[in-house]
């Protein structure tokens, strides 16, 4: 049975709005998210040409890779007050912020270099999460990057006092498993006592045979 309706709902209610309410574009959170972002790009020679974020939010990402790079910049965000403060931030043009979810992107096959989400897989119901990274696959061209947090086997745990909404796993290992194309660039952990940011572990990857970064 999926959940992926309760969870999208979850996000566009009440709870969406109260989190895109309270969410930091503080100078200290969008210096955090700048760092986070020039780490997670050092290992490529040029940055992604464009780059979709699935469920931005209010745009801390979008933000700093506006400020760190000149990519042509999407994002795909459920929330509706999230997404008003999103298109109206200055990071990237009010039409590329567009009302969907993972599971299903309007974009075409391989049209965008990095499609990413931060934050996000760990929202989706176990039984969702595999078409929501074939729907990501399909749309990257060369890479796929996530910064979520990590457990060695699926957990699910506690969320704001809710339950239903919200998973750990090895998000790195579930990419590699199932998207065999996939080679791993880097990886990290962004400690949250030195970053600032939320004990996120990342993965970039690149789809094999796209490996020129020149
Ligand atoms: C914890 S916030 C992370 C926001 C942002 N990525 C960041 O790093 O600041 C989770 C976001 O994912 C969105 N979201 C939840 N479920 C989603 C889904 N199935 N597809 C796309 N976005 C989703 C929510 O609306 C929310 O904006």
């Amino acid at each position: 049975m999926t959940r992926e309706n309760d969870q999208v709902a979850f996000w566009r209610g009440e709870f969406g709005d109260d989190y895109a309410d309270r969410n930091d574009a503080s100078a200290d959170a969008l210096a955090s998210r700048t760092a986070m972002w020039r780490r997670m790009l050092d290992p490529l020679v040029e940055p992604p040409r464009s780059i979709l974020e699935v469920g931005a939010n209010i745009g801390l990402n979008m933000r700093a890779l506006a400020a760190i790079t000149r990519a042509d910049l999407h994002a795909v965000e459920p929330g509706a007050k999230a997404r008003e403060i999103l298109s109206s931030c200055g990071a990237l043009p009010a039409e590329h912020v567009v009302d969907g979810t993972a599971a299903a992107l309007p974009f075409d096959d391989a049209s965008i270099d990095m499609v990413f989400t931060s934050g996000v897989l760990i929202h989706i119901a176990p039984d969702d999460l595999l078409p929501a990274c074939r729907e990501m696959h399909r749309v990257s061209g060369r890479y796929i990057a996530c910064a979520e947090y990590f457990n060695p086997v699926p957990v699910e745990i506690e969320y704001r006092g809710h339950t239903g909404f919200l998973w750990k796993r090895d998000f790195g290992g579930f990419w590699m498993d199932n998207f065999p194309d996939l080679e791993l660039v880097d990886y990290g952990f962004f400690w949250k006592r030195a970053t600032g940011l939320d004990d996120l572990t990342w993965w970039l990857f690149r789809k094999a045979g796209t490996d020129s970064d020149a």
